[in-house]
């Protein structure tokens, strides 16, 4: 053994006392699945495969150096106002992921005199944001508007920037879009909405929630997204006022130092809006379905796909994903300390292709005790 192997072995040794063995198993085929994020269904879908495969002839397999270099392709700048224009966004900027493009937002759009204050629910990557950046940071309450505008009041930093998701990736529940904007209005605060678990199933067309609220075009608004969910490919993006596209462009260290985003997955994420402009009628599909899971494992109906209930503790949460894996469902499940509140949890998402869950919602009712 060597001193690194030794040291290697200390930590597995650690992670399997406390139980938090992580490991890469291949998705076991032939489920329903109820624990992804291919909320519109799309990710198999001949038109999508299609975008990817006719983007990847036109352009290659990789974008070949960063956008700042070589990698600018026609196909980003179509992808970018199509993402615009669903979100009713000034200007959007694509990256190579959704962490990436939290990454940037968060370490661009904050300096050495912002006060970041991030929700205590937000997503790895915007927290990773928040640690990489020069900012202060506080972390408010879960929705605890009040705790926000009095962290955003007592500040002694001249700018500051609130991190929030419209829908949460973990509890799925939503964030009141509406009076953040007025809080941070009035204390002269930027927002940043990582509309992630929205885009493609909150509002009438997918837009997402800030664009149903009008609050798109608003320049103290910064939308960030991911393309790997409900558009069934990779990749992310910045929707905002074409002055922090800019900003970006020259100062985002994730978007400057990062290849451009690959063509397939580019052409893939065009073809999933081209679907979901066609099929208006998914993301209906998806909260129809979300709605009829929730009613099936007795919690409030969710503002997206992702529902989270409750269980009693880690063992009662794994016997749960146990049974629905033996009765033919694959339900995802949360134990501390990968949940923001530190209750186990199993969590479902809905997706617009499960036309029938009558067996789904019988053996989800038999787990919850519905
Ligand atoms: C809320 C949220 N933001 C950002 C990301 C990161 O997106 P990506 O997988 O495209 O890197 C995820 C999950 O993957 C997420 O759930």
């Amino acid at each position: 053994m060597t001193d690194f192997l030794d040291w290697l072995a200390d930590a597995a040794r650690v992670r399997a006392e406390r139980g938090l063995v992580r490991s890469t198993p291949i998705t076991e085929p032939g489920l329903l699945d109820l624990a992804g994020n291919d909320y519109l269904g799309l990710r198999t879908h001949p038109r999508i495969i299609a975008g990817a495969v006719d983007a990847a002839r036109a352009f290659g397999g990789g974008a070949g150096a960063s956008r700042l270099v070589t990698g600018t392709l026609a196909i980003h700048a179509e992808l970018e106002a199509a993402l615009a224009e669903l979100t009713g966004s000034p200007a959007g900027l694509v990256f190579s992921t959704g962490y990436a493009a939290n990454l940037a937002a968060v370490t661009a759009l904050t300096d050495a005199d912002t006060l970041l204050v991030t929700d205590a629910h937000v997503h790895a990557s915007l927290v990773d944001g928040a640690r990489l950046s020069r900012a202060a940071r506080v972390v408010a309450r879960h929705n605890d508007l009040a705790h926000v505008a009095e962290l955003l009041a007592g500040r002694a930093q001249r700018r500051a920037v609130v991190v929030v998701e419209s829908v949460y990736s973990v509890l799925g529940d939503a964030a009141p879009l509406d009076d953040l904007v007025a809080v941070c209005a009035e204390q002269g605060a930027v927002l940043i909405i990582d509309e992630a678990h929205a885009l493609g199933v909150v509002g009438e067309r997918g837009e997402g929630m800030a664009a149903g609220l009008g609050i798109t075009d608003n320049p103290d608004v910064v939308l960030t997204l991911t393309l790997s969910k409900s558009l069934a490919s990779q990749g992310g993006a910045v929707l905002a006022h074409g002055a922090v596209r800019d900003h970006l462009v020259n100062s985002a260290r994730s978007f400057i130092y990062d290849t451009g985003l690959a063509p397939a997955a580019a052409g893939a994420a065009l073809a999933a809006l081209g679907v979901l402009a066609e099929e208006p009628g998914l993301p209906n599909q998806v909260r129809a379905n979300a709605a009829a899971l929730a009613d099936a494992i007795g919690v409030d109906r969710p503002a997206g796909a992702v529902l989270s209930r409750p269980m009693p503790g880690p063992d009662e949460a794994l016997a749960a994903v146990a049974h629905a894996r033996d009765n033919g469902l694959r339900i995802g499940c949360f134990r501390p300390p990968s949940t923001p509140d530190g209750i186990s949890r199993i969590r479902l998402t809905a997706h617009a292709d499960h036309t029938d869950l009558t067996d789904a919602l019988a053996v989800l009712r038999e787990i919850t005790g519905g």
